[in-house]
């Protein structure tokens, strides 16, 4: 049946049209995007925004990157798709790449559309080669909107999909700012994390665990840094027990942390990496899991019981490997630590000097929070866990209105640009927060 829809403006049509991800359909309001150029995006009236957040935190590589673009393009003229169960150059090409930025005793890649799918391959993985059955998992996480995935998410969007069935275990990790731990320090919350890590898996089970999955810095919600001596402590915790460490890069991975892998400056090894996003800033849709020796060896006499259609299609590979590529050739890594160091972090700390809203500022490289509290002293949020306020609505219009995209959570703001974003540009987008935060400064209750 076709409808008239000549009278409808283009945002009543993608309502009226598109099921819209994680949301009250009556509610939305789509910012509707005609063009994308580097940091910039316009949308259909013709203004101008500057991405300080990088979409979903994927495009690292910043919009419409010439040499990706050029590659699809290729790329879609030599051949758009080709089943999983052949080989292609831009396939293994790419894999090869990711290998060459991994962990020592990284062997293989399994391909796959994006994060969740990542993190239920990893877990079904150990699973198979443990012969266990349960995962371990954070409270403050994101791990995808898949059944696996979303019940090893920590956040509130696991509970209207969590039957109580899944087999996953939820632990505090570190943040000192919010220590449910009673730390005043960094090496206090991190030897009383890992003490109730350990402790759950005694009372669990200690043969019952098959895998922790773990972002290596917790993206989604809230952006925290662990204390050094952490994850090589998990790492032991496995080692003990015979878990697999999976390590979920999917936000944090391909630059965004100032490394290529954000566990790299941690001096750890995991036995498997989700990864997608930033692998190739999500130009065409593509996951993956890095695969170390002993798990991929133990699939090479038994069949792996699992694949997609699109398993390492050749578009989405052939922009990984520009993507890989440019940032490797642009510096884009290094960009991303120095902006990180010079721009960001003095910058947001200037803020939080202005705007007393601000309670925390932290991160590295192009991934930083901004925790919003309406006391320092109490560290009340200024809007609740898993909710949104009036205060919150207000500081994300007036971002809209200053031309700035940011990416929100709950109370909390981030500021996660492209690598490549300039010096310039960063201060730029700076200055548009400073002004947004502004109309929120009324907010703040404390002293
Ligand atoms: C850490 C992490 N893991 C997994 C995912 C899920 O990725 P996708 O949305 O590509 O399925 C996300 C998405 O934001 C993420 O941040």
């Amino acid at each position: 049946m076709s409808t008239d829809r000549s009278t409808l403006t283009s945002q009543e049509r993608e309502k009226t049209s598109v099921f819209h991800s994680w949301s009250a359909q009556s509610t939305i309001n789509p910012l509707m995007i005609k063009s994308a150029q580097g940091v910039y995006v316009t949308d259909e009236g013709g203004k101008t925004y500057l991405d300080f957040s990088s979409q979903l935190v994927n495009t690292n590589v910043g919009h419409q990157h010439p040499k990706v673009v050029a590659a699809v393009t290729e790329q879609a003229k030599a051949l758009c798709t080709i089943a999983p169960q052949h080989g292609y150059q831009s396939r293994y090409r790419a894999a090869e790449l990711i290998l060459d930025h991994s962990f020592d005793g990284a062997a293989k890649v399994f391909f796959t559309n994006g994060g969740t799918e990542s993190n239920e391959h990893a877990v079904r993985m150990a699973k198979l080669f443990t012969g266990r059955p349960k995962t371990l998992a954070t409270y403050r996480s994101y791990h995808g909107g898949t059944s696996t995935s979303i019940n090893l998410t920590g956040d509130p969007r696991r509970w209207p999909n969590d039957n109580g069935t899944s087999g996953v275990v939820h632990f505090f990790g570190p943040f000192l700012y919010r220590s449910v731990y009673n730390s005043t320090t960094e090496e206090e919350e991190c030897a009383r994390a890992l003490e109730s890590l350990e402790n759950t898996i005694l009372f669990e089970g200690p043969t019952a665990f098959a895998a922790i999955v773990l972002e290596t810095i917790p993206g989604t919600a809230g952006i925290m840094v662990p204390p050094l001596g952490f994850l090589q402590g998990v790492r032991a915790i496995c080692d003990r027990y015979g878990i697999v460490y999976i390590a979920d890069e999917v936000m944090c991975g391909f630059g965004r942390t100032g490394s290529w892998f954000a566990h790299q400056d941690h001096n750890v090894k995991p036995d498997l990496v989700t990864f997608a996003k930033g692998v190739n800033s999500g130009y065409v849709p593509l996951g993956g899991v890095v695969i170390n020796e002993a798990i991929s060896a133990s699939f090479n006499d038994r069949v792996y019981p699992g694949g997609l259609t699109y398993s390492g299609h050749p578009l989405a590979c052939a922009a990984a490997v520009a993507a890989i590529e440019a940032m490797e050739s642009e510096g884009m890594v290094e960009n991303a630590r120095r902006v990180g160091d010079e721009i960001l972090r003095p910058g947001l700390e200037q803020l939080a000097e202005q705007h007393r809203i601000i309670g925390d500022v932290r991160g590295l490289g192009v991934f930083f929070a901004l925790e919003l509290v309406t006391d320092r002293a109490t560290k009340e949020p200024l809007a609740p866990y898993g909710g949104s306020s009036p205060a919150m609505n207000e500081i994300l219009a007036a971002c809209r209105e200053e031309g700035l995209l940011i990416f929100n959570n709950f109370h909390r703001l981030h500021v996660v640009p492209p690598c490549n974003i300039t010096d310039v540009e960063a201060r730029e987008g700076l200055a548009r927060l400073d002004r947004a935060l502004s109309v929120a400064d009324k907010y703040y209750v404390g002293a």
